[in-house]
């Protein structure tokens, strides 16, 4: 396990354990604040992540961000950001179970450097690695699920919102619960 952050983040980004090295332009390491109490876990970068290495900067990035802001969160402040798998998957398809296999140590890194008090998993994916992997996301996001001290709460993806609209007040919801959440326990006094 690593101790220094940054250590992590320069290993990370030279990582070659499994195919997706072969093909990816960046590494996407993640962002935001590696003190904050909350962080985020999305699937994988896509195309414009992949382009920009940085997590969620394409349209679901942008309603992404909208979503945070309404409950006062920032990428850049108070939380992280990062994902399941570091590299683009070639056309977007989903992360194979060997390459999510490869890349989870460095998420379990990411974690145990941050130590959250809260995990928001954004889409199925995030959801069944890191809650239960019959979790049904429709049914059961914005619903916290408590282990080894740590709250985790699954919501839909952003990209997922943008294909189905009609969704959104219902995701919207949860980012209200999770801000219930964070004043409930004084996350941020
Ligand atoms: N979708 C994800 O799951 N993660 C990203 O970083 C971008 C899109």
């Amino acid at each position: 396990m690593y101790t220094n952050w940054d250590e992590l983040e320069s290993d990370c980004k030279s990582c070659r354990k499994c195919g997706l090295c072969e093909t990816r332009t960046n590494v996407v390491f993640g962002v935001g604040n590696p003190k904050a109490k909350v962080l985020f876990v999305g699937e994988g970068p896509g195309e414009n992540e992949d382009l920009q290495g940085e997590p969620f900067v394409g349209r679901g990035g942008q309603l992404l961000d909208k979503m945070l802001a309404a409950v006062d969160l920032d990428r850049k402040k108070n939380i992280y950001i990062a994902n399941i798998v570091k590299c683009r998957p070639p056309k977007n398809r989903d992360p194979l179970p060997e390459e999510q296999k490869a890349c989870t140590e460095w998420l379990r890194n990411q974690f145990a450097l941050i130590r959250p008090k809260i995990v928001v998993c954004l889409g199925r994916i995030a959801a069944a690695k890191l809650i239960k992997e019959d979790i049904k996301i429709t049914k059961e996001h914005g619903i916290f699920f408590e282990k080894n001290g740590t709250l985790f709460m699954g919501t839909l993806h952003p990209a997922a919102l943008l294909r189905n609209p009609n969704n959104k007040p219902g995701a919207f919801e949860d980012f209200l619960k999770l801000r219930q959440k964070i004043d409930e326990l004084g996350l941020e006094s």
